[in-house]
Order: structure tokens, then sequence, then C-alpha cells
């Protein structure tokens, strides 16, 4: 909640935390890229992880290359788009070339794109079927149709810079 002002406070409580050995790794979620460059340059120490929504349909090159430059791993929040991509047509048609489920497709996508994925199911062959990701490899004609996908207006959530986060 950047309207609130109190994250680089809140980094700064996470940083002692870590220091007093209390925490081992530090990261953060929802923060777009001038939150990072606040939260670095008023501290100097650089989040380990931050989670954000990202998906086939909103896939964040941009972003995703100042995370790079700085060492910082992306998780995918919704890496599933919610389940909303799960009938899009051009994942169906890769999925099928491979003998895979649309769901094993884009959680494929996320780690040959080098994101940390975690999709949620409360199903348990769901959730088996989601790991079983490690015996196919899309080619560079999937990944061309994946890229295709993405979409500005993609989001299915709210963007950080605006949202009020209350839980
Ligand atoms: N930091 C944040 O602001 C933020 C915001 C949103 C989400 N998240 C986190 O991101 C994680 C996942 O996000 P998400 O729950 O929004 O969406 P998601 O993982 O993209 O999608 C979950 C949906 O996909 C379905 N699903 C999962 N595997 C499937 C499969 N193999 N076949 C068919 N359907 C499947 C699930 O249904 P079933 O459960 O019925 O299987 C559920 O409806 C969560 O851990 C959440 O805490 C973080």
């Amino acid at each position: 909640m950047p309207s609130q002002d109190r994250y680089v406070e809140a980094w700064k409580t996470l940083i002692e935390l870590r220091q007093s050995g209390r925490i081992k790794s530090i990261g953060v979620s929802n923060f777009n890229q001038d939150h990072l460059e606040r939260i670095i340059g008023e501290t100097g120490v650089t989040p380990s992880v931050n989670q954000i929504e990202l998906h086939p349909r909103f896939q964040q090159r941009h972003t995703r290359e100042f995370h790079s430059t700085h060492n910082i791993r992306i998780e995918s929040w919704s890496p599933l788009g919610s389940g909303r991509l799960l009938s899009d047509p051009t994942l169906e048609k890769i999925a099928g070339r491979h003998r895979k489920s649309v769901a094993q497709v884009i959680i494929r996508w996320h780690l040959q794109e080098g994101l940390i994925v975690i999709p949620k199911s409360i199903h348990q062959d769901r959730i088996v079927a989601n790991f079983d990701v490690f015996d196919f490899e899309l080619d560079s004609k999937d990944l061309e149709l994946i890229r295709g996908m993405d979409s500005s207006d993609g989001r299915t959530g709210a963007n950080p810079a605006r949202a009020a986060f209350l839980f």
C-alpha cells in the first residue's frame, strides 16, 4: 500500500530480522520498479524475491529486465491466470502437441522463463499433475506463440501502485 508510505520502514524491519539471524532471506510482493528502486536506494539491501502477477496473458517483460539486472528472483502469482487461461485455444494447441495438460504447459513455460512458480489447487490429482512437467520441453515455436499472448491490460488483479491490499 504505497499510499501509506510505510514500506521502507517495513523493509528496514525485515533487514533487522535478517541481521539478527531470525530469518535467512527477505523478499517482497507486489513491488513495482519504483518501489524496488526506493528500498534499494534507501537501505542498500536488495530483496531476494518479488512475488508479482505474471502469466502468459501478462508477461511483464520490461519489469523482468529490471529484476534480472538486480538479481531479484520473480515468483509469479496467479501463474495459471487464476485458472482463466486453462481453456485458451493457443495453449490447448500446444498442450495437444505435447500430450500434456494446459496447466502443465503454463507451468513449464514459467520454469523455462526462469520464474518461480507455485500454482494453487485444492485437488490432490491436480497438485500431482502440476509437478509432472519435467518430461517435456517447449520449443521456440511454442515460446513464440505464448509470447504473442502477452497483453498490457492482461492483469487479473489490481495494479500495485494503486491497490489497497486490505487483509
Ligand atoms: N501476492 C499477491 O498479491 C497474490 C495475489 C493472488 C495470488 N497470490 C498467490 O498466488 C498463488 C496462486 O494464485 P491463484 O490461486 O490466484 O491462481 P492460479 O494458481 O493461477 O490458479 C488457481 C486456479 O487454477 C485451478 N487449477 C490449478 N491447477 C489446475 C489443473 N491442473 N487443472 C485445472 N485447474 C487447475 C485451481 O482450481 P482448484 O483449486 O479447484 O484445482 C484454481 O481455480 C496462491 O498461492 C496465492 O496466494 C498472491
